[in-house]
């Protein structure tokens, strides 16, 4: 496992606590409990590693975790890589006040961060992408930064729901956009491997 070895870094309430932006790192966003950090700690193996709640609005800073250094072409240094989990987005029960400074940040985070390689856009499996959702994938047409879509708590469903839900969303994409999707469950494991290649791939891009 590439992202074996993961380790938090830092907690950030804004931008510009986040470590130097120089190497690469990907981004895990989505709406409030729809199991981003549970992405994380099953991609990197580490079951602890992000904090995971059943509680909408766990997650309330940009944590980064650091992960080995990639090893690159032959003659090329080995690559700074991180994850950084983002706060969910869209909880209800979150203060009007942080909410709004989130959105800021978020979008602050992603036109300005240099080292931001692509985006894993985490999502609940059995439900339509929500207005968050669409806006990330809007974005990501738009500035061409590739997305990766974990269409995630695929053990909810029947395999061949999951993969019917899959087909659609692959369907809705518009042409031009830079973004893939898989079926994802953390707790069964379903499509890690998968994710995982996807997440190195995007670093080294
Ligand atoms: P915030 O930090 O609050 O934005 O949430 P998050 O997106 O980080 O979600 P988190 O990983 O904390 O998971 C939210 C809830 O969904 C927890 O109760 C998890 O156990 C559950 N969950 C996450 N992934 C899966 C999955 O693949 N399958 C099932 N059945 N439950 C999951
Ligand atoms: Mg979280």
């Amino acid at each position: 496992n590439p992202l074996q070895g993961a380790q938090f870094t830092l907690a950030a309430h804004r931008v510009r606590q986040l470590p130097a932006d120089e190497g690469a790192e990907v981004a895990f966003a989505g709406r409030s409990n729809a199991g981003k950090s549970s992405a994380l700690n099953a991609l990197t193996g580490h079951r602890g590693l992000a904090r995971t709640s059943k509680t909408p609005g766990r997650t309330q800073q940009m944590v980064s975790f650091a992960l080995p250094p990639l090893a690159q072409g032959e003659g090329e240094s080995p690559l700074e890589a991180r994850l950084i989990d983002l706060p969910g987005y869209g909880y209800a029960k979150v203060p009007e006040e942080l909410r709004e400074h989130w959105k800021l940040e978020i979008d602050a985070y992603l036109h300005h961060r240099a080292s931001l390689r692509g985006v894993v856009l985490i999502a609940d499996i059995r439900h339509p992408l929500k207005e968050f959702d669409r806006m990330m994938l809007e974005f990501c047409f738009t500035t061409g930064l590739p997305c990766h879509l974990l269409l995630t708590k695929a053990d909810k469903l029947s395999r061949g729901q999951a993969t019917q839900a899959l087909a659609a969303m692959r369907k809705s994409f518009r042409d031009g956009l830079h973004a893939t999707a898989q079926v994802f469950s953390s707790t069964a494991g379903t499509g890690v491997e998968e994710a995982r290649t996807r997440v190195v791939e995007l670093l080294r891009t």
